[in-house]
């Protein structure tokens, strides 16, 4: 019998502020990537200016998916279908990475996938580098965490796109908390990384901050923990001590680390999960990578670094698993600016 010829899907990302593209095998082996972070532009108005984002999708878009086909070695002809980001994401960003799904779709004569991000992020951890050994892929079912910048939901996945959702933020979203709490403090946007660094050589037992009680014990809640370290730094510097930053940074990120455990663990066991995967920005998060690598009793899944915040290799891999269950997206489909998951 011969085997299938496989399948390609190249895929376009542009819901925030990186224009990105990548082509992915069989849903899971990447064989090129390229992100254009428009970060820097970005990180003077100390969050992403939609209209700033929306102009320079339209100047990147092009480059970014020639240098991506460039990279695999392939033509637009050996492409089987197109996936993009539908939503979640800004309006005016998504739509640059549409129409230009569209006219691929439309020149080539191949199917047209519309993603959503969210499903993106948890597809990440299906993927593997070209030559790289095969990776076990996630078994079901499987407990899923996305914490993003704007999403932070535990999900259980009984089959591949198969979604209940547990619970997820009443008001601001990990990621989002992170951010915020970076800019009180005084650090550079996107305040993950900068609190990650920051935290480095502070005490995180320093500070006890406190975590809210929830009536649906998979629900999360951060503006509480946010308002406690907003109201540490009014208290230090009413005193005009100098702000211990490092501390306030660790203290924040362990709390942050700990109620996503801790809930991840207890949905995990509360529902016979057989594995866990965390996605989304936060989950590139070096103190929440160890945590969960290293104290789970269900086997992890957490991308790789470069596949945790926003990139096109994730969407390429979910739109593979919804093309192959026959999802056919129609060339007048509009983006979706707002779209849960489920
Ligand atoms: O998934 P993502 O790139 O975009 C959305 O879909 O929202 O997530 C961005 C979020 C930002 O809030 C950023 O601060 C956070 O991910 N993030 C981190 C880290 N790297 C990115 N949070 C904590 N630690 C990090 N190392
Ligand atoms: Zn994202």
């Amino acid at each position: 019998m011969n085997a299938l010829p496989p399948t390609r899907i190249l895929a376009i990302e542009s819901s925030c502020d990186e224009t990105a593209c990548a082509v992915i095998e069989n849903g899971r082996v990447l064989l090129a990537s390229t992100v254009a972070s428009q970060m820097e532009m970005h990180a003077r108005y100390g969050g992403v200016f939609p209209e700033v984002a929306s102009r320079q999708h339209v100047l990147s878009i092009i480059p970014v998916v020639e240098q991506t086909l460039a990279k695999s070695g392939l033509m637009l002809k050996d492409v089987d279908a197109i996936a993009v980001t539908r939503g979640p994401g800004l309006a005016g960003s998504l739509v640059v990475g549409m129409n230009m799904a569209k006219g691929l779709a439309l020149g080539l004569n191949r199917p047209l996938i519309g993603v959503n991000h969210l499903e993106g992020h948890i597809y990440s951890s299906w993927i593997y580098n070209t030559g790289e050994p095969i990776p076990p892929a996630p078994q079901f079912p499987l407990m899923a965490l996305l914490v993003s910048g704007g999403h932070t939901e535990l999900n259980l996945m009984t089959d591949h796109l198969t979604y209940k959702r547990l619970g997820s933020t009443l008001d601001d979203a990990a990621g989002e908390a992170f951010d915020k709490v970076g800019r009180l403090l005084g650090l550079p946007f996107p305040g993950g990384p900068a609190i990650q660094r920051a935290a480095e050589s502070g005490d995180a037992t320093r500070y006890n901050f406190p975590r809210a009680k929830l009536d649906n014990p998979y629900d999360f809640s951060f503006s509480g923990l946010k308002t406690a370290v907003l109201y540490a730094v009014n208290e230090i510097k009413k005193k005009n001590e100098h702000l211990p930053v490092e501390d306030l940074a660790a203290s924040f990120q362990e709390t942050v680390v700990d109620i996503l455990f801790k809930k991840t663990m207890q949905a995990a066991r509360d529902f016979d999960a057989q594995e866990v995967l965390v996605a989304g920005g936060v989950s590139a998060n070096r103190v929440l990578r160890t945590r969960f690598h290293s104290q789970s009793d269900f086997k992890v899944h957490i991308p790789a670094f470069s596949l945790c915040t926003d990139n096109a290799a994730m969407i390429a891999a979910a739109g593979y698993y919804r093309y192959a269950a026959g999802h056919d997206s129609a060339l007048d489909m509009d983006v979706q600016p707002t779209w849960p998951l489920l």
